[in-house]
C-alpha cells in the first residue's frame, strides 16, 4: 500500500489490478484508514485518469451485493443529487414519477457536512423506516412504484466506508471520487436510466460551473459505459432551495409541492427532473410535462406519497395535519440590519448553521433533531427594509440557538443595487 500511495502522490498511474486490490483489501478491513486517507488525498490532489477511474468504479460497485430488479415489470429510473442545502427535491419527485408509471428504486443518503440528507428528512415522519429488506423492496416497487430507502450493509460497502473517511479527511470534493461514489451506488440499483442533479455554487461540493460540468461529463460517461443511459442537469446551489432548511419542515414543504404549491424554485426543479426521468423511458418533453402536471393536479402523486409513507411504517396523517410532524417549541427571528436588495443568501453558511442547530450532522455519529430548522424569509433578488425578517429559527435550547446564530447573519449580503435575476437550471449534459 505504501508503494501505491507513493506512486499516486508522485503523479503515476495505478494499474487496474492494483486498484482492484486496494478496494478489495480496504473493504475487508486489511488496509487501515490512515493509509486509505493518504491515498484519497493523493487522488484529490492528482486525480484519476480515465483508465484508473473505470476499474475504481467497477471495483466499488462489486465490493458487495447488487440489487436484482429484473422481475420488476416497469422501467426503473432513479435520480441522485450531488448534495445541497434545503435540497428536498427527491421527496416530492419520486412519488410524482411513480404516479406517472415508472418504478423509482431510490437509495438515498444522510446529512453529511453542510448538506442535508433525504433519509434524515424522511425519518422525521413519525414511524417512517428507511430500512427496507431486499424482498420487500421488489414487492413495494411493483405495488407502490417507489421505495425510498437507505443503503444496506451489503450494498457498495466500499463507498459506505470510504464516504465517512472522506468526510472526516477533507477529501470529498474530488471529481473522480464523487463520480465513482455516486455511480457505483446507482449502478448497483439495476436501473434502466438515471438522472443526476449536479449542484454548482457555494453550497455545493463543486463551486465552479467548469468543475461541475467535468463532474457531470465524467458520471454520464460512466453510466454510458455501463449501459445505463444517464443525463446530468446542472443546477444552482448558491442559496438554499425553497424556504425550509431542516428535516420535518422540509417534509412539510415537500407536501406543499405535491399539493401543487410550494416555492417556485423547488416546484420548477422537481418538474425539470421529473420530465428528464420520464424522457429516459421514451416520452417526449411535451408528453412528460403533461404527465407530471397531471400527476400533481389529479392528486395521484400525493396518493402515491401517502401509500409510500404507510407501507414504510409512517403516519400518512401528516399530509392533512402537518402538526403531527415534530416542531421545536421556540422561535427566533433574524432581521435585516439595513434597507436594500438581497444579493447573497449563502447556502454553505446556512448549511453550517443548520449543523450547529442540530438539524444536520457534524460527524457520522451525531444525532439529528428533526424538529429544528430555518425558514428562509428573504432570498436573492428580494427588496428588504431594516428590520425585515431574514430567517425564522425553530429551536429547542438557548445554547444551541446561540451557537447556530454565530455567523448566520453573515449569510446575507444586502446591497444598494438590484441583482440580475438568475435561473436554477444551468445546463444539461448527456
Ligand atoms: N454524494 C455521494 O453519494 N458521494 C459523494 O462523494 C458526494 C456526494
Amino acid at each position: 500500500m505504501v508503494e501505491l500511495i507513493v506512486s499516486k502522490r508522485d503523479g503515476l498511474e495505478l494499474s487496474a489490478d492494483a486498484i482492484r486490490w486496494i478496494i478489495r483489501e480496504y473493504t475487508a478491513d486489511r488496509i487501515p484508514d490512515y493509509q486509505m486517507s493518504a491515498l484519497l488525498m493523493a487522488i484529490l490532489l492528482n486525480g484519476l485518469t480515465d483508465e484508473e477511474l473505470a476499474p475504481w468504479t467497477e471495483a466499488m460497485l462489486h465490493s458487495g451485493e447488487t440489487l436484482d430488479l429484473s422481475d420488476v415489470s416497469k422501467p426503473k429510473i432513479d435520480k441522485h443529487s450531488t448534495g445541497g442545502v434545503g435540497d428536498k427535491i427527491s421527496i416530492p419527485l419520486a412519488p410524482i414519477v411513480a404516479a406517472c408509471g415508472v418504478a423509482v428504486p431510490m437509495i438515498s443518503g444522510r446529512a453529511l457536512g453542510h448538506t442535508g440528507g433525504t433519509l434524515d428528512k424522511l425519518e422525521s415522519i413519525p414511524g417512517f423506516s428507511v430500512m427496507v429488506d431486499p424482498e420487500e423492496f421488489k414487492d413495494q416497487l411493483d405495488t407502490v412504484g417507489v421505495v425510498m430507502a437507505g443503503q444496506t450493509e451489503t450494498l457498495v460497502p466500499a463507498d459506505r466506508r470510504m464516504y465517512g473517511l472522506r468526510d472526516a479527511t477533507g477529501t470529498v470534493p474530488s471529481i473522480p471520487l464523487i463520480a465513482s461514489s455516486v455511480m457505483s451506488k446507482k449502478l448497483a440499483e439495476d436501473l434502466d436510466g438515471l438522472v443526476l442533479d449536479v449542484k454548482v455554487g457555494s453550497g455545493a461540493f463543486m463551486r465552479s460551473l467548469e468543475d461541475a460540468t467535468t463532474l457531470a461529463e465524467t458520471m454520464v460517461e460512466i453510466g454510458r459505459a455501463a449501459g445505463t443511459p444517464t443525463v446530468a442537469i446542472l443546477t444552482r446551489m448558491d442559496q438554499p432551495l425553497g424556504a425550509m432548511v431542516g428535516n420535518a419542515n422540509e417534509i412539510a414543504e415537500s407536501i406543499d409541492v405535491l399539493k401543487g404549491g410550494g416555492p417556485d424554485d423547488v416546484a420548477q426543479l422537481v418538474e425539470t427532473l421529473a420530465v428528464a426521468m420520464l424522457k429516459r423511458v421514451g416520452q417526449s418533453t411535451d408528453e412528460a410535462t403533461h404527465s407530471v402536471r397531471k400527476a400533481v393536479a389529479s392528486g395521484a402523486a400525493l396518493d402515491v406519497f401517502a401509500e409510500l409513507v404507510k407501507v414504510q411504517g409512517g403516519d400518512p396523517g401528516i399530509i392533512d395535519n402537518p402538526n403531527l410532524l415534530p416542531h421545536a417549541p421556540r422561535e427566533y427571528v433574524l432581521k435585516a440590519r439595513r434597507d436594500g436588495w438581497v444579493t447573497r443568501c449563502d447556502a454553505r453558511v446556512i448549511g453550517n448553521a443548520a449543523v450547529r442547530l442540530r438539524a444536520g450532522r457534524a460527524t457520522k455519529e451525531d444525532a439529528i433533531d428533526p424538529s429544528v430548522g430555518f425558514e428562509i424569509l428573504a432570498k436573492v433578488g428580494q427588496r428588504v427594509t431594516e428590520g425585515h425578517p431574514l430567517a425564522r429559527v425553530a429551536f429547542e435550547s438557548e445554547t444551541v440557538l446561540e451557537r447556530a446564530l454565530q455567523g448566520l447573519s453573515g449569510a446575507w449580503t444586502i446591497s444598494d443595487d438590484e441583482p440580475e435575476p438568475t435561473d436554477v437550471i444551468l445546463g444539461v449534459v448527456e
